[in-house]
């Protein structure tokens, strides 16, 4: 275990939609080298807490944020903080997969341009190749670049989401169930992926699958009604649970 600071550090967060609280008083940890995994019921504040690592909720009309956030160890929230650029530096990879109705290429090339990441058109094409190539998509898709990235399969869409993420050279990504769309057998690739993809960047999935979550992650944070209930080793939070809320959950006894 490795005593690099945190990643990220949130500290007493608190999120209302209007005046309905959806998170209360979460404080967690996330570590680069780590996949963390959120788990808990339908309703509990996942997503919620997940869109308040790179300021997603400022998109929705009513949410309102507080208490500290921090990306190695810079206020996340503070009025100087540009958001564009973090969640450049925050990526996102949502449940549904979102290509734009634009060019495999240019779905990846979108990023880095409007970032000036890219010295030349060259440059900009190897970012491209680079990224598809992380997310596992490169060889699928090199000969056929120019096709819409909508006219891939539900899996490699994803896939391609995930290359988008990667193009502008983030440090955190952020999946909201990135497989719930996805067969088992497309499922299997991303999980992979994360593998792959683990220890380059802290990574933060949700998922509803216990099972993944026991796969993929290192860390898991059991959410219920709004609250952090327990945060740990995955190991330890599937086979010794402190709190009889986790055991209750992760036995299938409600969810
Ligand atoms: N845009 C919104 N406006 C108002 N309330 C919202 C909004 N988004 C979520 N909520 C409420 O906040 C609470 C937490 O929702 P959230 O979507 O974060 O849960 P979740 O754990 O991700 O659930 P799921 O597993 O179903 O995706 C719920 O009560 C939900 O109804
Ligand atoms: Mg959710």
């Amino acid at each position: 275990m490795s005593n690099a600071p945190p990643k990220m550090t949130a500290s007493g967060v608190d999120v209302f939609y209007g005046a309905k609280q959806a998170i209360r008083n979460v404080s967690i940890d996330v570590r680069q080298e780590d996949v963390t995994a959120f788990i808990g019921p339908s309703g509990c504040g996942k997503s919620t807490f997940l869109r308040t690592l790179n300021r997603m909720n400022d998109t929705i009309p009513g949410a309102r944020v507080s208490g500290d956030i921090r990306l190695d160890g810079e206020d996340v929230y503070a009025k100087t903080m540009d958001v564009v650029q973090l969640r450049a530096r925050v990526g996102m990879v949502f449940q549904k997969p979102n290509p734009f109705p634009k060019s495999i290429f240019e779905n990846v090339a979108y990023g880095p341009r409007i970032h000036g990441l890219a010295r030349s058109r060259a440059d900009l094409a190897q970012i491209v190749e680079r990224s598809l190539t992380r997310a596992g998509l490169w060889n699928e898709v090199k000969d056929r670049l120019g096709d819409s990235g909508t006219a891939l399969s539900g899996g490699q869409q994803q896939r391609l989401c995930i290359a988008r993420a990667i193009a502008v050279d983030p440090e955190v990504i952020l999946m909201d169930e990135p497989c719930s769309a996805l067969d088992p057998v497309a499922t299997a690739r991303i999980e992979e992926l994360i593998h792959d993809l683990r220890g380059r960047y802290a990574i933060v999935i949700v998922t509803h699958n216990m099972q993944q979550a026991a796969r993929v992650s290192q860390r898991t944070a059991f959410f219920h009604l709004g609250q952090l209930v327990e945060y740990g080793d995955t190991s330890d939070i599937f086979t010794n649970p402190r709190e009889e809320r986790t055991k209750d959950y992760i036995t299938g006894r409600y969810g």
